[in-house]
């Protein structure tokens, strides 16, 4: 068995490996995504809303089970109900089988990242041939990054949580943040900027029940908190009884929704200024043509136009996202991997490459047969998967657990809790409403 478990070292190591978790593609690469094809400034807001209503409280539950539990996913649940042992596995293993497949496609966007990377490279130097190929999604192209991408997710995992996981992530996570600003600051003033902010940032009010951006913002909250796939609870697991998780959770809320909204200003004002540039974004009845590609078609648009000094901003841009995809599938692994660990009794490093040579062979069999299984998998895992993981773990906190000692857990740590109004609601939205308005969001769209 695992001798010692992991544990962060500190709190600002912790917000950052929590918060590199669910920053990632889902923010800078899906979010902007579906803002464009649900409508703007309308998806925003509703995304807005059930992050902070539905999501963050989710986020919480998952948390507290992991701190709680001090293990992984299975064992955390089961700890909590002693005598529900098959709906603890059902929660648990189903969130880290989502988990890996989530890192499946995960691994593929993340490959054209990386490959998008070196693109600006191979120009500066003059290997057009190179860049050319880089720069063309191809068979040969994809399974090289993707696994790419896998190996060093793996090395990461391999090294455990305070040396790797933690020691990363609090290098990178500024980083981002700093570039993305500059971008912006420099976008703004380029022609077509406007109009893209103002589709980005006034909402048509008709549009927000629609049931298909209900459920598009709810899966994109949830992907984007990296909820329902049991990898909070094991994050939770590695805080320390001395944390105020209340608050942990909140700066995580914060970072995450934080990021996503700055990356639409990038991207949204980008659409339009390639738009205005010539690069054709919607169809003439208005759909976006290419979702999947879409920040592949802007971006470079937006560097092309910079001169020069474009290439060594697109090298820093894709650089980092690769980077902040790489702190979210370290996430997605290591879910998988501590139940294996503590489970079987398995060597990290060696649960590490067993874990991660299964998920590049599901990477490679959806690289394969791109146009059938990409987007399905994706559906699959985040409109399906993730929700109603997500509201079974509710149901799970809600209902199973006793409640004095989910608030001694909460207690545990932020003393002063009793007084405030998370306190006196959660409890009680945990139970009832945050699985009620997930279900109704859910069938609503079926
Ligand atoms: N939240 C990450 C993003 O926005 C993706 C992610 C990391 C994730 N870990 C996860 C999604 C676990 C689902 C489950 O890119």
């Amino acid at each position: 068995m695992s001798s010692v478990r992991g544990e962060f070292s500190s709190r600002f190591g912790f917000i950052m490996a929590a918060a590199g978790s669910a920053v990632g593609l889902g923010n800078i690469w899906g979010f902007p995504t579906q803002t464009a094809s649900n409508g703007g400034a309308a998806f925003v807001f509703v995304y807005l809303v059930l992050a902070f209503c539905l999501a963050y409280p989710a986020l919480m539950a998952e948390l507290v089970v992991g701190r709680h539990g001090q293990a992984n996913a299975v064992t955390s649940l089961r700890k909590i109900a002693p005598k529900q042992p098959k709906f603890a596995f059902i929660v648990g293993f189903g969130g880290i089988i989502c988990a890996g497949l989530i890192l499946s496609f995960y691994a593929i966007v993340a490959g054209w990242m990386l490959s998008a990377t070196l693109t600006p490279i191979a120009e500066i130097t003059s290997l057009d041939a190179t860049a050319g190929w880089l720069s063309t999604q191809s068979l040969g192209r994809d399974l090289i990054f993707t696994a790419v991408f896998i190996m060093l997710t793996i090395s990461i995992i391999s090294k455990g949580v305070e040396n790797g996981i933690e020691k990363w992530s609090k290098r990178l996570m500024p980083a981002l943040l700093g570039i993305l600003a500059l971008l912006i600051a420099y976008v703004l003033t380029q022609d077509g900027a406007s109009q893209g902010l103002q589709a980005y940032l006034v909402p048509d009010f008709s549009q927000i029940l629609n049931p298909d951006l209900l459920v598009s913002a709810l899966g994109q909250a949830f992907f984007s908190l990296s909820l329902g796939t049991s990898v909070m609870i094991i994050y939770g697991s590695y805080i320390s009884k001395q944390e105020n998780l209340v608050s942990l959770g909140a700066y995580v809320t914060l970072i995450d929704v934080l990021i996503a909204f700055v990356a639409g200003l990038l991207i949204i004002p980008a659409m339009y200024v390639a738009q205005a540039q010539g690069v054709e974004i919607f169809s003439d009845n208005g759909t976006l043509l290419s979702e999947d590609t879409l920040v592949f078609q802007v971006l470079p648009a937006l560097f092309n136009s910079m001169g020069d000094i474009g290439l060594v901003v697109a090298f820093a841009f894709f650089a980092l996202m690769s980077i902040a995809a790489l702190t979210s599938s370290i996430s997605m692994l290591e879910a998988p991997v501590s139940y294996t660990v503590e489970k079987f009794g398995m060597d990290r490093l060696q649960a590490t490459w067993v874990i991660g040579g299964l998920i590049a062979v599901v990477s490679f069999t959806i690289v394969f047969n791109f146009s059938s299984l990409f987007s399905f998998v994706i559906a699959l895992t985040t409109q399906f998967g993730q929700p109603l993981l997500g509201m079974l773990c509710c149901i799970f906190v809600g209902w199973m657990w006793h409640r004095h000692s989910l608030l001694e857990e909460i207690k545990s740590g932020c003393g002063d809790v009793e007084n405030g109004v998370f306190w006196k609601i959660w409890p009680w939205y945990i139970k009832f409403i945050c699985p009620l308005a997930i279900a109704l969001v859910f069938f609503n769209s079926l």
